[in-house]
């Protein structure tokens, strides 16, 4: 996984509780990759997983809670980072409908060794249903990031999910 995943949720762990608990909680996951993250580096995505177990440890919040949590703070990131993927975007849909077919083929292009999910999308009136597969079970995450859609569009969305088999996830959107 790329390492702008890791800065970031590091970042994030430092905002919300200290510098401190980023220190413990990497030293508690003692990753293989020695826990020195740098934006350009690529890691083992484990290492993301074990360290936000050690975070729930310490915290009493679940690591389903946090992983969301960080979903929406990465959605804020990528549209700092990334003007251009919302260039001419005026609601949430029509941007989550782009991550399969525009936003994450860019992603590739700039980063080759990127690991990215698969979006199966379908629109119906106001519910946009997304299913998302994943070897790597970051449907959490995927939630997060469409929290963090409808919050950017100032939109009320409603998110019920189901789970399809160990690697699916569908998640139905619906605006309210
Ligand atoms: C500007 C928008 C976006 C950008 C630039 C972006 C970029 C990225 C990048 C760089 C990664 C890491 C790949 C790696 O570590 O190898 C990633 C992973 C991921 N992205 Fe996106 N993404 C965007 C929007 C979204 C949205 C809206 C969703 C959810 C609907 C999403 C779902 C995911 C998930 C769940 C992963 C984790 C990898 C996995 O589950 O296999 N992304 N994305």
């Amino acid at each position: 996984m790329k390492g702008m995943v890791f800065t970031e949720f590091l970042d994030m762990v430092e905002e919300t509780f200290s510098i401190d608990m980023v220190d413990d909680i990497i030293d508690a996951a003692n990753p293989k990759s020695g826990g020195a993250y740098t934006s350009v580096g690529v890691y083992d995505h484990q290492e993301l997983v074990d360290m936000v177990m050690a975070l729930s440890e310490r915290t009493e919040i679940a690591p389903e809670a946090l992983v969301k949590a960080f979903g929406q703070h990465l959605f804020k990131v990528f549209f700092k980072k990334y003007p251009s993927f919302f260039k001419g975007v005026s609601d949430s849909f029509t941007f989550l409908s782009s991550v399969e077919d525009f936003i994450h083929p860019e992603v590739l292009k700039l980063y080759p060794d990127a690991q990215l999910p698969r979006f199966d999308c379908e629109r119906e009136g106001d519910t946009l249903t997304m299913t998302y597969h994943s070897s790597r079970h970051f449907s959490d995450l995927a939630e997060g990031l469409i929290l963090g859609c409808a919050l950017h569009y100032g939109e009320n969305v409603q998110v019920k999910r189901e789970s399809l088999d160990e690697n699916s996830t569908r998640f139905q959107i619906t605006r309210c």
